[in-house]
């Protein structure tokens, strides 16, 4: 954005205050910011969390435990904000790019997909992201939504309350019966088959928290762009992939990505992301008012509608925010950077590896997670013969082994292990799912 943000909201009281702005409140926050730690073994990364030591969790993916980078960057804001609630979230916000901090933790999460800040919407979690996305499309009467019968909760309903406001169809497809034996042609296959003539989005998601399958999202892209509706579009709800595997996301082929941060990247409660190309930014209407976008304010003070395309930041959700949690959304990208992300999608295909393995020598246990790592992540599902999946968890949690069943109407077992994991834990849980399947 070329002119300063200084004028953006600024009442004339607010104006009149900033003359009064002392500068350099933001650079003392981040003086006072310890430097990333080394983290340059697991275990070093593992005391960055002060996750209970009694447990072994296996299920970090639910909701984050921040790290101490992430814990020193939220304490940082909240002292500073706490100080002068004013003057840090009204230059944070509104000064010029060089001192917008959403800017800043744009342009980390920019480079860790392989974008370009312009791109990346801040949202709060996958939920919102979801909803401004599909809310935000151009459906027609008539036009058809095509997602799967695999997608969460949050994705369903963001499809279905859409689709309803523009009298347009939703349709839920199997990919599969089982995840386990899935391929990635078969994946293709079932899609490409069902998409008809009125099909102009489609929603899938990335990693499934029902059986732990990673869709291939690069091959599904290219095919629906070879061979099917000139102008689909391709939605992804990617929030099990992100901080999980090792991919350029940015180039990953979807048109829009949403994701929330706030399970495998580690970064605070409470943030997300959308990720999409200026064009497809440009064709989506947005649903709040935001913050970020200067042309937006500027045509609400003339009283006419915006007349530039629409864009990430007219995106993102405006009102104030937990800043002190949204701006430390960037530390979390660092930390993901210093660790590496092929580094850490190998940590955890090795841990979930393993786990799959001990589990299919276990004749009592169905996996319903692809063994390959490459048609899975982080999550593996699996029932043990003659247990509801809950009562695994409960009996594993009985052996402080923290373990979750999949939020879906048939429901699985889940452990997921996760950089907080080492191979001894992960030992422990197979042997300990040994001991409750008998
Ligand atoms: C696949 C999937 N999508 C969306 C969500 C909702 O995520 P958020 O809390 O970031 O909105 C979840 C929750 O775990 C999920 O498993």
């Amino acid at each position: 954005m070329s002119l300063t943000r200084r004028e953006f909201l600024a009442a004339p009281a607010a104006l009149a205050a900033t003359s009064l702005l002392p500068t350099g409140l933001l650079a003392a926050v981040a003086a006072e910011t310890p430097a990333l730690p080394d983290l340059s073994s697991w275990e070093r990364i593992r005391a960055q969390f002060t996750l209970d030591p009694s447990y072994a969790h296996f299920a970090s993916f639910f909701i984050a435990s921040h790290p101490e980078p992430v814990r020193a960057a939220i304490d940082g804001y909240r002292r500073a904000m706490d100080r002068n609630p004013f003057h840090i979230i009204e230059q944070g916000l509104f000064e010029d790019d060089a001192h917008n901090v959403p800017l800043q933790v744009q342009t980390e999460i920019a480079d860790y997909l392989g974008g370009r800040a312009q791109e990346v919407c801040l949202t709060g979690n996958t939920t919102t992201g979801l909803a401004l996305v599909y809310h935000g499309l151009p459906l027609q009467l008539g036009d058809e939504v095509l997602c799967t019968t695999h997608d969460h909760y949050s994705h369903h309903e963001s499809i279905r309350l859409a689709t309803a406001r523009a009298g347009a169809s939703m349709r839920k497809i199997k990919l599969f019966d089982e995840a386990a034996t899935a391929t990635t042609e078969s994946i293709i296959d079932a899609l490409l088959k069902d998409i008809g003539p009125k099909t102009r989005v489609v929603g899938l998601t990335w990693v499934h928290s029902s059986s732990g399958i990673r869709l291939p999202i690069r091959e599904i892209a290219s095919a629906l762009r070879a061979r099917s509706n000139p102008g689909l579009v391709l939605v992804v709800d990617g929030v099990h992939g992100i901080g999980a595997t090792d991919e350029t996301i940015a180039t990953l082929g979807c048109d829009y990505f949403c994701a929330g941060t706030h399970k495998w990247m580690f970064a605070p409660r409470g943030t997300g992301l959308v990720w999409a190309n200026a064009d497809n930014w440009a064709r989506l209407r947005p649903t709040i008012p935001s913050f970020s976008d200067l042309d937006q304010y500027t045509a609400w003070e003339q009283d006419i509608v915006p007349t530039s395309p629409n864009n990430a930041n007219r995106m993102m959700p405006g009102g104030f925010h937990a800043y002190e949690h949204q701006w430390a959304t960037a530390a979390a990208f660092a930390m993901h950077k210093q660790m590496g992300r092929a580094r850490v999608a190998a940590r955890i295909r090795s841990l979930n590896d393993q786990c799959k393995a001990g589990l299919a020598a276990n004749p009592k246990v169905t996996l319903h997670t692809p063994m390959s790592g490459d048609l899975s992540a982080g999550l593996v599902a699996f029932e043990v013969a003659g247990v509801k999946p809950l009562d695994v968890v409960k009996q594993l949690l009985a052996k402080r082994i923290i373990a979750s069943t999949s939020p879906y109407a048939i429901t699985y077992a889940r452990l997921a292990p996760s950089l907080v994991n080492t191979p001894e834990q992960v030992e422990r849980a197979v042997r300990a799912v040994r001991e409750i399947s008998g």
